[in-house]
């Protein structure tokens, strides 16, 4: 049955920003869900008239009814325990996911997978189809949904669709091993405007286009050969840095970060990472990095400590499952041969936490180790920078969608080569105050000018400026 109640603006993610989580009396409670979506989206949707969210409502079986929170009104999309380990866990999370960074562990396809993955871009398309007024405007995101666009041009030809993917885009030779790849470009040219978050992303995209699909590209433009185009940029993602800053300058927030400090020992130097627990956020090249320092005798326990943030992820999956084991082993090791008593080498923290609690140890930390091996953008970057003190460093990868920002005023770094990220590590570590203080003030310049309304407002006149489409 069509939902009553249409909207001029719809999204869908695989996920809704909360998710209900129901115990064994029945009783449910509701949860923020995790990643950099989700913190860049809501900052959006919160609060926007005639707006709806469709995803994902995070427990398998039949869908909730919709429900408002926080200011958003949210359509859960239902899974079948199969939808969640074919769709999910299966064609998104471990053929997807691998390939689309670069294959630092194998992808793995299977064909029952890419059936439940078209099944289920089918069940979202229909549901915004239904959910949409006339004319609206629907915003697709991420790689979980790269058939819906198409699926939705044809049950509803009317609306405007933007796409935005928040990972990379990879090079059309790991592309070209996705099964069904040239299904998947024709899904993603169903939209009027895909949004990605570098430019060599775009290029990637146009290039696969090209390549495998034979159509013709022309600067950012793909022309499908029936008179429709579709326009592939760049619009890099950001946060609600204002929101952040404020928050970061609260009372209640700054003695939290003093508090933190004192519980640590007052550390002379504070590291922090902060990850979801992800084989593409370079953690165990950071532990070893950061081992191999304390073993050396380059830096000394007495003296620094790190803080290692690293939110359950994906945990079914055998890669995570490795990677888990892998990092909770480093850090026992680490802490076993250096650890004073009472003061731990690495403080290890496997759960997630409020908001507030997460830019207090923003707001404490003296230095950020973001060392991705791949990463689409990193949010958390540009939220240490929003919030840490002026005199705080930034350890930056390369490999991040936010060095292409924020480069200039950072300390750059190569995961792959642990002798340079040793060596960055300690440059941020010991650079003078005043050289800190100067990139610091650049790089959150950058971030407050460029925030999450900004990236949305942009897309959104991307999407508004693309051609009108003839009629089929
Ligand atoms: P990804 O989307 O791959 O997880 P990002 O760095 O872009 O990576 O975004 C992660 C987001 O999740 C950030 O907003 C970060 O503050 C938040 N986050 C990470 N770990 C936690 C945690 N343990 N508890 C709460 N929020 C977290
Ligand atoms: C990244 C992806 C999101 C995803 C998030 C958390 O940010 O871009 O699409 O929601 O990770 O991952 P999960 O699999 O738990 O949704």
């Amino acid at each position: 049955m069509p939902d009553p109640k249409t909207f001029d603006f719809v999204i869908a993610a695989n996920r809704l920003p909360v998710d209900q989580n129901t115990d064994d009396e029945g009783n449910v409670t509701i949860s923020r869900s995790p990643g950099g979506l989700v913190t860049a989206m809501e900052s959006v949707m919160r609060g926007r008239e005639g707006a709806a969210w469709i995803g994902w409502a995070g427990e398998t079986g039949e869908a909730p009814e919709p429900f408002e929170d926080n200011d958003m009104y949210l359509v859960p999309i239902g899974l079948s325990d199969d939808e969640h380990v074919d769709y999910y866990e299966g064609f998104s999370n471990d053929s997807i996911w691998p390939l689309y960074h670069d294959v630092i562990v194998p992808a793995t396809f299977k064909r029952r997978w890419r059936t439940a993955y078209e099944r289920v871009n089918q069940r979202f398309a229909q549901k915004i189809a239904d959910l949409a007024a006339p004319e609206a405007t629907v915003w697709v995101h991420d790689y979980q949904l790269q058939l819906a666009p198409a699926m939705v041009r044809e049950l509803r030809p009317d609306v405007r669709i933007g796409w935005f993917n928040h990972i990379p885009f990879p090079p059309v030779e790991l592309f070209m091993q996705l099964p069904g790849r040239e299904d998947l470009l024709w899904g993603l040219l169903g939209a009027d405007f895909l949004g990605f978050q570098r430019s060599a992303d775009a290029e990637n995209f146009l290039r696969a286009c090209r390549r495998l699909l034979h159509v013709r590209v022309r600067g950012d433009v793909v022309h499908h050969g029936d008179g429709r185009t579709t326009r592939a940029a760049a619009v890099p993602i950001s946060i609600d840095s204002h929101d952040v800053y404020a928050l970061a300058h609260s009372d209640a927030v700054r003695e939290r970060a003093a508090q933190i400090r004192k519980d640590l020992g007052n550390p002379k130097k504070l590291l922090l990472g902060v990850d979801r627990l992800d084989y593409t956020k370079g953690i165990r090249h950071r532990l070893k990095a950061y081992g191999e320092l304390l073993a050396e005798g380059t830096l000394d326990p007495a003296d620094v400590t790190l803080v290692q943030v690293a939110t359950p992820s994906r945990e079914r999956l055998q890669a995570y499952r490795t990677l888990r084991g892998q990092v909770e082993q480093t850090v026992g090791q680490i802490n076993g041969e250096h650890s004073p008593i009472g003061s731990p080498a690495v403080t290890y923290m496997h759960r997630s936490f409020p908001r507030e609690e997460m830019i207090a140890l923003f707001v404490a930390a003296d230095v950020a180790l973001v060392t991705p091996l791949r990463d689409g953008m990193n949010l958390v970057a540009k939220e240490y920078v929003t919030c840490c003190a002026d005199d705080g460093a930034l350890v930056l990868s390369e490999f991040t969608g936010a060095a292409t920002e924020l480069a200039r005023g950072s300390f750059l770094c190569n995961p792959h080569d642990i002798r340079s990220l040793k060596k960055t590590i300690m440059a941020a570590i010991e650079a003078p105050e005043k050289e800190r203080r100067s990139q610091m003030r650049r790089l959150r310049k950058v971030v407050l000018d460029n925030d999450v309304q900004k990236w949305a407002g942009h897309f959104l006149a991307a999407l508004e400026a693309a051609p009108e489409r003839p009629a089929s």
